[in-house]
């Protein structure tokens, strides 16, 4: 089928409550396929990916909405299938093991999460066959392991990644912010402020950015922090010098919310002499 289509097909993988960053992703699916390729959106509220205690029930489900967005956005089809198609005998038996990367920060604290997202992205691939497949930056951590699988297991797509999109207010778009009360957006937005901060430290080298991360999450308590860090950006693995990821992820109330911001951190020694 692959061979009689004019143009490359593109994927978008969602779990649906499109939001403004998904308009972005649909978007540049929309781009990279051009004119005459296909874009293809998937929304699958994948039940492999939540743990026993998270929010797999309550999770924002909005087709009527989220299909009228696809068409604004271009898309060719939406794929929505239910969970019996997809997993047709229960949680399948064989898996994607994701690694150690796999293992830290949100597979730290969401035990199971990578395994359940990359098997469900493989199947995905395999059943839309597309050239290209679209992963927000959000996700860092899980746009990191989509590589790294397609990489390990020699997959024949091209992943390309997608920015961030926040709101007016500095908070990065996601489908749980809906969950979010008036206060705990609020207290939310100490997340973005210490990321910003923190890349605003980043001629002082690595510690100078934790520190001014750490300093605007102590001034709101009532965000509860789960890590903030500085990683490679390849492997998730402790950030050398270049290019580093900051991430951080907390919970407002009952919500747990993710963030990411890109810095460039000094050569040794660089980040002294900065200050004199
Ligand atoms: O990022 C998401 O929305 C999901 O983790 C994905 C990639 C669609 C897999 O279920």
């Amino acid at each position: 089928a692959r061979a009689l289509m004019p143009g490359p097909v593109v994927l978008a993988p969602t779990m649906g409550a499109l939001h403004d960053g998904h308009a972005r992703l649909l978007g540049a699916a929309r781009t990279l396929a051009g004119p005459r390729g296909s874009v293809i959106v998937s929304i699958f509220v994948n039940p492999l990916q939540f743990g026993p205690n998270e929010d797999l029930d309550r999770y924002p489900r909005t087709l009527d909405a989220d299909l009228a967005m696809c068409a604004r956005e271009g898309a060719d089809l939406v794929f929505a299938p239910a969970a019996a198609e997809i997993y047709p005998g229960g949680p399948p038996e064989v898996s994607v093991d994701p690694g150690p990367a796999g293992q830290r920060f949100e597979g730290e604290f969401r035990p199971g999460f990578f395994g359940g997202v990359l098997t469900v992205v493989l199947k995905l691939l395999h059943l839309t066959r597309p050239a290209v497949a679209v992963f927000g930056q959000k996700d860092a951590q899980q746009l990191t392991l989509v590589r790294r699988m397609v990489t390990d297991l020699n997959l024949d797509v091209v992943i390309e990644p997608v920015p961030t999109v926040r709101d007016a207010d500095g908070l990065a778009t996601s489908s749980r912010n809906r969950y979010l009360s008036a206060a705990d957006r609020a207290v939310a937005l100490a997340l973005p402020r210490a990321l910003l901060a923190g890349q605003a430290a980043a001629d002082g080298g690595a510690d100078a950015v934790l520190a001014a991360a750490r300093a605007v999450l102590r001034a709101q308590p009532a965000l509860a922090v789960d890590y903030v860090a500085l990683v490679d950006p390849g492997t998730f693995g402790p950030a050398g010098t270049g290019s580093a990821l900051l991430v951080a992820a907390a919970r407002a109330g009952t919500t747990r919310l993710i963030d990411n911001l890109a810095l460039v951190l000094p050569a040794e020694g660089a980040g002294d002499a900065a200050h004199h």
